[in-house]
């Protein structure tokens, strides 16, 4: 199959990109909110009706991003994605479609691993869910970084479109 290259993306892309990225964030840096309930849980023990309902802020906010990125990755196998700038080096093509890939598989992994620890209660997969938390930072720290050199340094138009949509 071709891929199809729009010139840009759609409203709808745009919004779920920004509102996805503001939920990961939270998650990461508000991850310690379930902790408490879910430790209780492992001892048997129970857990204190605030320490729940941070827990589920936690839980409902990851589930969110899970049910979000279905319908993101929807609109991009529809839609496709626009090309890389014109004279982007190989290596910086990959490095940018290896981090999106990376970002994709975050966004489905992080919630089922979750849930798989929190309503499975298998603590392997809390493990994982852990383990995940410092790749994820680093991957969107350089995905962030590569678009602020794309707009200031290389001066393409790879952050205004996922500012402006197209369509
Ligand atoms: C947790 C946070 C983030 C996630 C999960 C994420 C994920 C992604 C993914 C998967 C793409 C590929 C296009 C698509 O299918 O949507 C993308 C594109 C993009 N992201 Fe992010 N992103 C995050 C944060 C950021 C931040 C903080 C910035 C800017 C500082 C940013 C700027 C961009 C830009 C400019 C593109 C377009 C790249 C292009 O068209 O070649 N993202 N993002
Ligand atoms: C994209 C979505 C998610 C992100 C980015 C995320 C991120 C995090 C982070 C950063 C931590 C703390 C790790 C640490 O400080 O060591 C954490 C812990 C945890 N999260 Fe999530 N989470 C997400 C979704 C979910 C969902 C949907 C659930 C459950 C339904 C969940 C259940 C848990 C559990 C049970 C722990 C504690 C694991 C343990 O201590 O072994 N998470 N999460």
């Amino acid at each position: 199959m071709v891929a199809r290259r729009p010139l840009g993306y759609s409203a709808a892309h745009i919004a779920l990109h920004w509102i996805i990225a503001a939920l990961v964030i939270f998650q990461l840096v508000m991850g310690d909110l379930n902790k408490p309930a879910y430790r209780a849980f492992e001892r048997g023990t129970v857990p204190a009706e605030t320490d729940v309902f941070s827990a589920y802020i936690h839980v409902y906010v990851g589930i969110s991003i899970l049910l979000l990125a279905f319908v993101r990755l929807f609109l991009r196998w529809r839609n496709g994605a626009p090309a890389a700038p014109a004279g982007e080096r190989a290596f910086q093509r990959w490095a940018a479609s290896a981090a999106h890939f990376l970002l994709y598989v975050a966004i489905f992994a992080m919630p089922v691993s979750g849930m798989v620890a929190w309503f499975g209660g298998i603590g392997d997969a809390g493990e994982i869910h852990e383990l995940a938390k410092p790749v994820i930072i680093i991957v969107v720290a350089l995905h962030a970084a590569g678009a602020l050199w794309q707009h200031f340094i290389a001066r393409t138009d790879v952050l205004r479109r996922m500012l402006k949509p197209v369509f």
